[in-house]
């Protein structure tokens, strides 16, 4: 079975990148699930000053609305691809003071354990070959009890297949949208907790998969070694 791998990303987004920002799909997707993101966010945050991480930010547009929609916020983005990052140059510097973007990818994100309140990541992930590496990153730079908020097109009912698995890969290739019970598992494996996932239907339905970072107890892998009984400490070796 053919995969899509990063080449084909890097290749697809600098050749896209030239028109992204006039793509009819930032009506009719990006743009509503960018909206359903912050609305979630203001809900749990409000004007709290946070340190929010956008997976997969592309030209930036996605960065710029969280910052203007939340003042007190400090935006970091990363993007594999150089051209897109390139592309919103102008934005980058609009939001110089609030926004940091870093070419980076989302399986080895260049970031410290438990650095973001906030993990964003929209649109992006059906893009990246090894989606539990992923999962398992954004994991390990939210602090414990920071907030997952992930996006992506759904396609578990037959109109989002149509639209998703058919349309969408005839033209970007091997891609892969998760269904919904896949999200849980990766989410489960991750050691995310309190999931809870949202359709928004429309012309290009999405899942809004949500989730909180484990407490520091259950991050910290269990140590490798074996309790010593006192009986076997007794034992002379
Ligand atoms: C459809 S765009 C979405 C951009 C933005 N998040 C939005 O909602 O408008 C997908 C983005 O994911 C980026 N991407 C693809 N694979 C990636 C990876 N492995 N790591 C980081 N970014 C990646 C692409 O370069 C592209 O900018």
């Amino acid at each position: 079975m053919s995969t899509y791998d990063k080449t084909q990303a890097t290749h697809e987004f600098t050749r896209w990148s030239e028109s992204y920002d006039r793509s009819i799909l930032q009506v009719l997707l990006f743009g509503p699930s960018h909206r359903a993101i912050i609305k979630r966010i203001k809900a749990e945050y409000g004007d709290q000053p946070i340190r929010v991480l956008d997976i997969g930010c592309g030209t930036g547009v996605f960065a710029s609305r969280i910052r203007e929609a939340l003042p007190n916020a400090q935006v970091w983005g990363i993007d594999l691809v150089r051209g897109m990052l390139t592309k919103g140059v102008e934005r980058w510097k609009r939001h110089a003071d609030g926004i940091c973007a870093i070419q980076a990818d989302s399986e080895r994100l260049p970031f410290g354990w438990g650095a973001f309140d906030v993990v964003t990541c929209a649109n992006s992930f059906h893009h990246y070959p090894h989606q539990d590496l992923a999962v398992e990153e954004m994991r390990r730079v939210l602090k414990p009890g920071g907030r997952l908020m992930l996006v992506d097109g759904y396609r578990d009912r037959p109109y989002g297949w149509l639209i998703y698995d058919v349309c969408v890969a005839g033209i970007e290739g091997a891609v892969h949208h998760a269904s919904a019970a896949r999200f849980r598992e990766l989410f489960g494996a991750a050691g995310f907790e309190q999931m809870t996932q949202k359709v928004h239907p429309g012309f290009a339905p999405f899942l809004l998969n949500e989730a909180i970072a484990p407490s520091l107890a259950r991050t910290i892998p269990a140590p490798h070694f074996a309790e010593v009984s006192s009986r076997s400490t007794s034992k002379s070796v």
